[in-house]
């Protein structure tokens, strides 16, 4: 699917280094999008910023300028503000900010043995940082009166999962910061809509899943597989182009017939 307001565009993606962040960033690089790809470890940010290259839409000498890599923690204030400062530096104001950063963290526990650092922990990594992000391009996407906003939710929030309570109640506060926002942010034309998606086989989670555990799950998609990063990504740059310019407030269930509200 071709999105051509998307091109020559800006876009951020925070957790772009790995996962569905990569994913998403390469989609939106190969509709033609100068692209920003975040996350911690330097590393990882370099593999994927080559990765993302390749797939950008005019792959060579240009993507090299037209893709670059940002390191920051999330859960920082401080460092998201010297990344936008550099993203806007390099690349030029943002107009597609999407927040994926985040993910659970510790094995789920019943909630009276979470310990309260893992509970602060995990709203931190994935609600404060959402929080944080969106504190930093808010003033310039005001300003501009333009902006596509997509963040990140998980079933976890819409039913009861395998999931920790922390990451659960989180995610289900993203979906809740994502609708008043765009309910703020509407009359100035800055769109805020967010993704939530069921299993996703990421590299990381492919190495990880047991065989049984995996066949239980496929029994409960209706749609008898699990998803893809490229799922995700593909609603993203929906949610992120023109082609959706009536929607906002909205939370997509990329899952599979999993959960249909
Ligand atoms: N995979 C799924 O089944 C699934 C389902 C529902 C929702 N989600 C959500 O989708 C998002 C991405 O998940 P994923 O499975 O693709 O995870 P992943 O493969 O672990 O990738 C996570 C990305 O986020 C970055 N990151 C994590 N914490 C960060 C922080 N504090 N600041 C900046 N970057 C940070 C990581 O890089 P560094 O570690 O180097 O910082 C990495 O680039 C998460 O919000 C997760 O909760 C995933």
């Amino acid at each position: 699917m071709r999105y051509p307001d998307l091109r020559g565009r800006v876009a951020l993606v925070t957790g772009g280094s790995g996962g569905i962040g990569r994913e998403t960033a390469k989609v939106l690089a190969g509709q033609g999008m100068r692209v920003a790809v975040n996350g911690r470890d330097p590393a990882a940010i370099e593999a994927a910023v080559k990765d993302v290259q390749e797939h950008a839409w005019d792959a060579g000498e240009r993507a090299c300028d037209a893709v670059i890599g940002v390191a920051a923690d999330g859960t920082d204030f401080a460092a998201v503000e010297a990344m936008r400062a550099e993203v806007e530096r390099r690349l030029g104001p943002v107009d597609v900010l999407a927040v994926f950063a985040g993910g659970g963290t510790g094995r789920p526990v019943p909630l009276d043995r979470l310990a309260e650092d893992d509970w602060h922990a995990t709203l931190d990594a994935n609600l404060t940082s959402t929080f944080l992000v969106l504190k930093s391009f808010l003033p310039g996407m005001r300003e501009r009166r333009a902006g596509s906003i997509v963040t990140m939710a998980s079933l976890a929030a819409r039913l009861p999962t395998g999931a920790s309570i922390a990451y659960t109640a989180a995610k289900a506060g993203v979906i809740a910061l994502t609708r008043q926002l765009a309910h703020e942010l509407g009359p100035l034309g800055v769109r805020v809509n967010c993704v939530s998606p069921s299993t996703i086989m990421t590299e990381r989670l492919a190495g990880r899943m047991p065989a049984e555990f995996e066949r239980r799950l496929l029994a409960e998609h209706p749609l008898g597989r699990l998803g893809t990063p490229l799922d995700v990504a593909n609603v993203t740059a929906f949610l992120a182009s023109d082609a959706s310019s009536w929607l906002t407030g909205l939370t997509i269930d990329v899952a599979g017939g999993k959960w249909m509200p």
